[in-house]
């Protein structure tokens, strides 16, 4: 980042994303941000009015909110750098909040760090760098389990329950595997502490349209396992298809918010956010 001050939504030299009354509270619409937060009551994870960044000063988040009710699929969608990794970053102790605050089943969560979070019920798969290369299938997975050991089979059991080739291929060092299948240990890895929420930052960057679509598969397979989900996509058009309600990110705040359905069926997230993101899907 090179700007010199804290940028805010009232001196970017950009326009602010755009709203639409009645499905999406922009951050600065308080009745629908209200509907929003009311709507969150029951969440497993949610955030309200986030601000943060990387560097003192200088904002990267500028008061985002997001919840995720148990059981739900939520998208987080938005152009290159409107702080999809960063907000994920932030849920997850790895990128320091100014303000706003974090919710956890109830429990303020804000700043913990990634460790404690993951042992009160986070997980996070990470865009990159996402699997020990050097280390078998099965030694991936058990560093999920590094903070309880004595997990480590019941929790094998649950992951190679949903992904059998972890199991037929635990010897495999995971350098060896393929970009989806890579995807599939860091998911695994990630839910061996029996997470109430999966945080996923682009599961299908840089894999073929096949295996792309294998980790949408795989992704509402978790989900559907009883696993709430947030996941970040550049493929945006199908991870609206596969999700339950979906977040436009936008220079750091909700530009707009509805379920998938509404997202992909509204004239303007399709002209501003899917013209050409939506025809990787
Ligand atoms: N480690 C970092 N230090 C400083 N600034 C960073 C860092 N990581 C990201 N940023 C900046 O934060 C802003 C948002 O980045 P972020 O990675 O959250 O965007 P994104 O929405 O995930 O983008 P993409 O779609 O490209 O993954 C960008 O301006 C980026 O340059
Ligand atoms: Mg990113």
């Amino acid at each position: 980042m090179s700007e010199p001050t804290t940028p805010s939504r009232d001196d970017v030299t950009s326009p602010p994303p755009p709203t639409r009354s009645g499905v999406e509270p922009d951050s600065g619409d308080t009745r629908a941000r209200q509907v929003h937060l009311d709507a969150a009551a029951d969440a497993v994870l949610r955030a309200d009015d986030l601000t943060a960044g990387y560097l003192p000063g200088v904002n990267i988040l500028n008061g985002a909110d997001l919840y995720c009710r148990p059981g739900e699929l939520v998208g987080i969608i938005g152009p290159n750098g409107a702080g999809k990794s960063t907000l994920l970053k932030a849920l997850f102790g790895l990128v320091r909040i100014h303000s706003g605050k974090v919710l956890l089943e109830g429990q303020e969560i804000t700043n913990q760090r990634a460790d404690v979070l993951v042992a009160r019920g986070i997980g996070f798969v990470p865009q990159s760098d996402n699997v020990f290369p050097s280390l078998t299938i099965e030694e991936n997975l058990e560093m999920g389990t590094y903070q309880a050991p004595k997990r480590f089979s019941e929790r094998f059991d649950f992951v190679a329950g949903l992904f059998p080739a972890l199991r037929d291929r635990r010897k495999q060092r995971a350098g060896s595997l393929s970009g989806g299948e890579r995807q599939m240990v860091a998911m695994g890895r990630a839910l061996m502490m029996e997470p109430s929420v999966l945080l996923l930052d682009e599961p299908s960057a840089g894999l073929s349209p096949v295996m792309q679509d294998e980790v949408f598969v795989q992704t509402r397979k978790i989900n559907q396992a009883g696993v709430s989900v947030v996941m970040v996509e550049q493929n945006a058009k199908r991870c609206l298809q596969i999700c339950d309600r979906g977040y436009v990110l936008d220079q750091g705040r909700n530009a707009y918010t509805a379920t998938g359905r509404e997202l992909i069926n509204d004239p303007k997230v399709v002209e501003l956010y899917l013209g050409t993101l939506g025809k990787a899907g």
